[in-house]
């Protein structure tokens, strides 16, 4: 039996709206006529990322008229506390070359904090989600899903780190202190995506780091880790607002990871 949450009812919708794109996606994935197009920021968006999102957006402008909406593809509508972030594919370049590392990500953000997140990520046939005060889980309904926990790894040289891409660090000035982080753990990974982020609430990585993130990149990823007892915070530490860049871990080793990657904001931290 799962405990409640007074978000029961917006993360059962979650649930209906990652069911009704999973078949969507999957089956523009690996399609011979996907069509592909380059963003003015020079990175590809399909026209199953665009689908899958105003498929969520019609869906919640009839099931939650009064709610906000924030897509990547679409901007944002609506004003109010509360507000749904949708990415609606999570790992377009992994979606286009055929890898079937990509999720579609939604979460509901309640006066700016993250309550509910589910990410689904039907390639992989795995969906991680969570309700503020529920906890985290896997599965692919409610009725047949694993409770996560974050692992209990405390010291750096026991660690995994995953992480997306090494660009970013050099313009936020501490490409060395990534590296020298990378070179102390137990082993580095590029997961990438959402899925570094899933693996910490999972318990089998124990640091997650990005340097450049939107809220639509994390907003569903910090209900996971939060409710499977990891720390979710921005680079500097932050516990909101979020957006911009990104820190998990099992929250044991966080205040060591933020020193290492801000070894100048020491009296700060
Ligand atoms: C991207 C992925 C990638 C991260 C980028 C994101 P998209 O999202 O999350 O791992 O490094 O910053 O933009 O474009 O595939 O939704
Ligand atoms: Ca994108
Ligand atoms: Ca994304
Ligand atoms: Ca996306």
């Amino acid at each position: 039996i799962q405990p409640a949450s007074t978000y029961n009812d917006d993360l059962r919708l979650a649930h209906v709206l990652a069911d009704s794109v999973d078949d969507q996606t999957m089956s523009r994935f690996k399609a011979q006529d996907l069509h592909v197009e380059t963003k003015p920021d020079l990175t590809p968006v399909t026209d199953a990322d665009k689908a899958a999102e105003e498929a969520i957006r019609g869906q919640l402008s009839r099931s939650r008229p009064r709610d906000a909406v924030l897509g990547e593809e679409f901007g944002s509508t609506g004003h109010g506390s509360r507000r749904w972030i949708i990415d609606p594919i999570d790992g377009t370049k992994n979606f286009v070359r055929g890898v079937p590392v990509w999720a579609t990500l939604i979460a509901l953000v309640d006066e700016g904090e993250p309550v509910v997140g589910v990410v689904s990520a039907p390639a992989l046939g795995k969906r991680w989600w969570a309700a503020k005060g529920m906890g985290a889980y896997m599965g692919r309904s409610l009725a047949s899903a694993t409770r996560l926990r974050v692992s209990d790894v405390s010291t750096l040289s026991d660690a995994s780190l995953s992480y997306s891409s090494l660009g970013g660090w050099k313009e936020r000035g501490n490409l060395d202190d990534f590296l020298g982080l990378t070179e102390d753990v137990w082993r580095t990974r590029a997961y990438g995506d959402f899925w570094s982020y899933c693996m910490v609430a999972e318990g089998s990585v124990d640091i997650a780091c990005e340097p450049e993130l939107n809220l639509y990149d994390m907003a569903a990823l910090v209900p996971i880790v939060v409710e499977a007892g990891g720390r979710f915070t921005s680079l500097e530490g932050e516990d909101g607002p979020f957006g911009g860049n990104a820190l998990a871990t099992n929250s044991i080793l966080h205040t060591e990871v933020l020193h290492r990657l801000n070894p100048g904001l020491d009296d700060l931290l």
